[in-house]
Parts: C-alpha cells; sequence; structure tokens
C-alpha cells in the first residue's frame, strides 16, 4: 500500500496510542512461563506482537486473544513443549532474541526464522553470552537467523554487555531463570528496564546495584494481571508533530514514561519544547502520565551517550523535529540505528535528501541542519514501520504532498497510525 500525506495548519487533539511493544511481548512470554493465568488489558495487536503470541502457541501454550484484552493460560517455568514447526519471529528483533534465551534452557531443539530483515539482524549478541551459559546455538553465515537452538542445561555466568541492549540483557535474564547458581549482568550504560520490573511482579529475584544486575534463581514465576500503557516510542511522533506544527495542542493520554524511556521527552525539552507531564500515576511497577504538547520554536542540540539507549527508538522522528530547530542539532553514540530493523541513519538520511533536505550520515550518527523547508516528495519506507511514520511526520509541514511506499508496515507497531493521522486534519 502506499499512503498520501498532505500539509496541515493545526493539530488540536487529544488522542491515544496502542500499548507498549516491549511490555507487551514481555507480558506473553513470561505469561507462559508463570504459573496460573496472566490477563493482559491495552496489549498491542501489531505484527510484532502477534508473532509473539504464534510463537508461545507453537509451544504448547493456551492464548485467547480478545482484541487487545488477553488471556495468557502459563504452564510453569518447566512446562513448554516441544514445537512441531519451525517458529516465525516476522519483523521481530525482540521476539527472537528474548525467545532463544528460554529456548537455550528448554530439553528439546527448536528452530527460530524470520523475514528478510530479520535475517540481516546480529544474533551473536545473543549466541555469545547464552553459549557462555552452555547453550547450543547455530546460527546461518556465523550469526545471522535462522537459528537452530538446542535445549540444553545452562549454567550462571557473569556477563559485561558490549552494547546497551535491552533485548540482549532480557535474553541473558530469561536464560537466567532456568540457570545453576547466581547470573550477574554488569550494564555500564542503562537500557530498558521492562523485564526486570515484570519478571520481578511475576516473582522472580532480580537486583539492579548501579549497574550490576543479579538473577537468583526462584522456584516458579506466577502470573498477574498486566495493564500495558500507551507506547512512548509510539507517542513520540505526534509529540514532534504536535512541537512542529503551527498553533497546535495536542494531548496524549496513558503513555508509558519508565525513566530508562524517556530519552525523546528530555531532548525535546532541552531543544525548547513545550511538554507537560500530566496526571502521572503507576500500574505493576510501571510510570504512566498524559503527555500534552504545543508548539514551540526548537533550538538545536548534541545527542550523545547515556540518553541514546533512552530514545534509540525514536531518533528517527528526532531528526525530523532537529529539522525545525535554530541551529545544527549533531547525534552521536547512536551506530546501534545502523542494525534495526532498517539501517536507519542511511534509510533516514537517503528519505529526506528527496524532500529536499540537506543531512549528512555519520559513522554513529547524523549531522542535521535546522530550518531547513521540506518539500513533498515520493519516499520509500525501507519497510521500516519507524522510518514510514517519520517520514509521515515531515509530511505535516512540507510544501505540497508527500507519498510513502510499502506504507503499510507500519502494522507492526502502530496499526491505526494512518487513522490517527488523518483525523488531526
Ligand atoms: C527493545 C529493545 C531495543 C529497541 C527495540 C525493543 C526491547 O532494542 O530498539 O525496539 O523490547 O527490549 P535493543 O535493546 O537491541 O537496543
Amino acid at each position: 500500500m502506499n499512503k498520501t500525506i498532505k500539509p496541515i495548519s493545526s493539530i488540536n487533539t487529544t488522542i491515544t496510542v496502542p500499548g507498549d511493544k516491549s511490555i507487551s511481548h514481555r507480558a506473553v512470554m513470561f505469561g507462559s512461563l508463570a504459573k496460573g493465568d496472566t490477563e493482559i488489558t491495552g496489549f498491542l495487536t501489531g505484527d510484532d506482537c502477534m508473532s509473539t503470541i504464534s510463537c508461545f502457541k507453537k509451544l504448547g501454550v493456551d492464548i485467547d486473544i480478545d482484541g487487545e484484552h488477553i488471556i495468557v493460560h502459563g504452564k510453569g517455568l518447566h512446562g513448554l513443549c516441544a514445537p512441531s514447526e519451525m517458529l516465525d519471529v516476522g519483523n521481530s528483533g525482540t521476539t527472537i532474541r528474548l525467545i532463544s534465551g528460554i529456548l537455550a534452557a528448554q530439553p528439546f531443539d527448536t528452530t527460530l526464522n524470520g523475514d528478510a530483515s530479520i535475517q540481516k539482524r546480529p544474533m551473536k549478541r545473543v549466541i555469545n553470552p547464552l553459549t557462555e551459559m552452555g547453550a547450543h546455538i547455530e546460527s546461518t553465515n556465523d550469526g545471522y537467523a535462522p537459528l537452530t537452538i538446542h535445549g540444553k542445561k545452562l549454567h550462571a555466568i557473569e556477563y559485561t554487555m558490549p552494547v546497551a541492549s535491552a533485548q540482549v540483557k532480557s535474553s541473558i535474564l530469561l536464560a537466567s531463570l532456568f540457570a545453576e547458581g547466581e547470573t550477574v549482568i554488569n550494564e555500564p550504560v542503562a537500557s530498558r528496564d521492562h523485564t526486570e520490573i515484570m519478571l520481578n511482579y511475576f516473582g522472580a529475584d532480580i537486583t539492579n546495584t548501579d549497574g550490576k544486575i543479579v538473577s537468583k534463581p526462584v522456584k516458579e514465576l506466577y502470573g498477574k494481571p498486566v495493564q500495558v500503557p500507551g507506547d512512548i516510542s509510539s507517542a513520540a511522533f505526534f509529540m514532534v508533530a504536535g512541537l512542529i506544527v503551527p498553533d497546535s495542542h495536542i494531548i496524549i493520554k496513558n503513555v508509558g514514561i519508565n525513566p530508562t524511556r524517556t530519552g525523546i521527552i528530555d531532548a525535546l525539552k532541552a531543544m525548547g519544547g513545550d511538554i507537560n507531564i500530566l496526571n502521572e500515576r503507576s500500574a505493576g511497577g510501571e510510570a504512566v502520565a498524559d503527555i500534552e504538547v504545543k508548539t514551540s520554536k526548537l533550538k538545536a542540540t548534541t545527542l550523545s551517550g547515556e540518553i541514546i539507549p533512552r530514545m534509540i527508538d525514536e531518533i528517527p522522528v528526532f531528526t525530523i523535529a532537529a529539522l525545525h530547530a535554530e541551529g545544527t542539532t549533531t547525534v552521536k553514540d547512536a551506530q546501534e540505528l545502523k542494525v534495526k530493523e532498517s539501517n536507519r541513519i542511511a534509510t533516514m538520511a537517503q528519505e529526506l535528501k528527496k524532500m529536499g533536505v540537506d543531512i549528512t550520515e555519520t559513522d554513529d550518527g547524523m549531522i542535521i541542519p535546522g530550518e531547513q523547508a521540506l518539500k513533498g516528495a515520493i519516499t520509500e519506507s525501507h519497510l521500516d514501520h519507524r522510518v514510514a511514520m517519520s517520514i509521515a511526520i515531515a509530511a505535516l509541514t512540507a510544501e505540497g504532498d508527500t507519498t510513502i511506499n510499502n506504507a503499510d508496515c507500519v502494522a507492526i507497531s502502530f496499526p491505526d497510525f494512518y487513522e490517527i493521522l488523518d483525523s488531526l486534519a
């Protein structure tokens, strides 16, 4: 499907965004490993999380699906069954990396595969620590999916994370649930901690002292209700829209604001963005709030260091804010963008150049001169949901119409994105 987007003169609205992708995946995975039922509300029905459901169904877990209301009938820590066919993770890096930590410890073998993008994403980052724990994982071309995981008895390790990756950390933590001994992960730069929060809520024993994460084995996890907050990564598109479209005022209700995810709010506020956090509350150990955004005169900034993992998925749309700021914005230390659903440094630069913009790719980020006029163009999503949605937000302030080819990939994380976007006009 192609989508054409017209510029817009102002936005005045209150919206909600779909459930958090990271938390939705985890609720299904951990609920499957828990005793009893896990009732999930606000579940993200995007393609990625449906891939997780399909994998756990093939592992013998009964999962009832009624829109965003899901009930996982948990099997307990040792209750998964050998699948009769390969597990297909679709486009989902979170599914393949987290499930690998679970499958490494099962008394059976599994093969995992996914789409063309998944087959290009580095898997050594999970294969290496899991192998140190005693896992036996065969991969294609030395480190890429398809993966065949031969279940083994695992033992604890102490591991220092070479990259700040919640997917890698979570994979090791899941393996640690089955390993003999206390697993220690040293995380020099913090990544999202939804795994630690939800596993502990289900009865695990995981502590984090100044970046030293210790997981002590427990006998069982116990299913609990999970209310999934709106995804800040999805809210970010409309936060940027509210800042750059003239005369705008947007309230986004019920958004997760876990501090390991709020780099985008900090970065936009540092640029002078008028963003208010309203009605702060907590659900299942996760902070939640409503976010109010008003049109703002933005100034350039430099992003580097610890903020990068706290906003890694929001950097594509952040570049659209930077294009509207006074001065030149620099993004550094963001080389992880190259191994996402697409190489997001290259794909964002390539598509924004089609819109008449001057942007320089660097080895670990981008240089983005500000106050640039955007022109409507025919663009390509590269089958990357966040690239498609970022271009859509850029299109709101462009001169003329913008078309996005292969635009339906937004269904990965935000199935009703275009309905909300069209409702703004
Ligand atoms: C995720 C972690 C991040 C993020 C991805 C979801 C997760 O990946 O980019 O969209 O749910 O753990 P990395 O941890 O590999 O950076």
